[in-house]
């Protein structure tokens, strides 16, 4: 059976009127409102993945022992759908959602949804919500929320025998509601997000989890967002929040990138690997190598750090100003957003929205 023929569809009765919808596109926020409809798929290990149904959004039912309230074998993706200039919705880069998906599950000793699966569940999903992605030309887009959890019900510590799957759609604006002006962040020396051997490179909602106290300290600091520094030095720069790190060494056509390298302990971001490529296509020479917060701060004091910015699929591509920490706080160019963060921003989002030729692929109308 071909992966469509497997879905089910439940329309909604009510549907929200076209003029709602409009309201709420025009200022979606992140992740306030969703769409009419979402995706559930359930795996037993007796009958593999069943019960693939789009129906209207709505609420679960869950037996109080599921085994995901107790030991958190739960995963996510994000990825988003933008409007065509000719009016088509495309995704971008699906492929390596899926694919991440699947290496978060074989993480987390969960099942394993295979990729033609997951893309054709957001295939289904935009078929019946697509008057909820926005208009083209925009910042917006449909953020779509793939996740997954343990369904069994028991207390024995082991992986789950069953699994549901669940996809989302939710118009998105800019996820810091200052948009793209230059973020403060916390260097993290006391709470770590992940460990060699852990679950960082995984999408793991426990990853999320164990951010938030960081995070609390960040703002309670007056900062926007927590930096994450190697669990084993406290020395290293990992990630920002929930985003990759580039650092911009020089200006104009001297201009070269670093980004830390993949230790295990980072998220592999689709929008990190999709800059490598365009750094690299517009002659920028980027490497990927460990960055201690030492040479952060003396790069950024010489000069010869020019320009800082942090990437994911929910902001997009946002400049770092300043960065506080126990030793003090530095700012970085002069605080405000730089010529190459913005000039891959201004490539990145054109491809995303069709403006710019995909010469890599990477967007798919489904
Ligand atoms: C992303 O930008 O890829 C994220 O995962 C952010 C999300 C947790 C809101």
């Amino acid at each position: 059976m071909t992966a469509a023929a497997q879905f089910a569809r439940i329309p909604h009765p009510a549907p929200t009127p076209a003029q709602r919808v409009q309201e709420i596109l025009a200022a979606p926020g992140f992740g306030r409102f969703f769409t009419d409809h979402m995706v559930t798929i359930d795996y037993t290990e007796a009958d593999g993945w069943t019960n693939a149904v789009v129906e209207p959004y709505g609420s679960l039912t869950l037996d109080p022992a599921t085994m995901v309230f107790h030991y958190g074998q739960a995963i996510f993706e994000g990825l988003k759908a933008y409007r065509q200039p000719d009016g088509q919705v495309a995704c971008f880069r699906i492929d390596a959602n899926a694919a991440r998906f699947r290496r978060s599950a074989r993480r987390m000793a969960m099942a394993e949804l295979p990729e033609e699966l997951f893309i054709e569940s957001v295939r289904q999903l935009l078929e019946v919500d697509s008057a909820w992605v926005p208009a083209a030309g925009g910042e917006e887009s449909l953020y779509l929320r793939p996740f997954m959890f343990a369904t069994e019900s028991g207390l024995g510590v082991k992986p789950a025998s069953s699994y549901k799957y669940l996809l989302l759609g939710s118009p998105a604006g800019a996820y810091f509601p200052r948009g793209v002006k230059p973020v403060r962040v916390w260097l993290s020396t006391e709470y770590v997000r992940a460990a060699p051997g852990g679950t960082g490179e995984a999408k793991v909602a426990g990853n999320y989890a164990a951010s938030l106290l960081a995070q609390a300290e960040a703002t309670a600091k007056g900062c926007d967002q927590v930096v994450w520094l190697d669990a084993v030095e406290r020395r290293y720069v990992e990630e920002m929040g929930t985003n990759n790190l580039f650092f911009v060494y020089g200006s104009g056509a001297d201009a070269r990138l670093v980004t830390p390298e993949l230790s295990g302990s980072l998220l592999p971001g689709i929008t990190r690997d999709s800059l490598l490529t365009l750094a690299a296509d517009s002659g920028y020479p980027v490497t990927e190598r460990k960055i201690s917060v030492e040479d952060w701060r003396a790069g950024a004091e010489s000069g010869e750090i020019t320009e800082v910015f942090a990437c994911g699929t929910a902001a997009v591509i946002t400049p770092v100003g300043s960065v506080c920490g126990p030793d003090g706080e530095f700012v970085i160019g002069g605080g405000e957003p730089g010529e190459v963060t913005m000039a891959l921003r201004d490539t990145l989002t054109g491809i995303q929205r069709g403006t710019f030729a995909d010469v890599h692929q990477w967007m798919r109308v489904l």
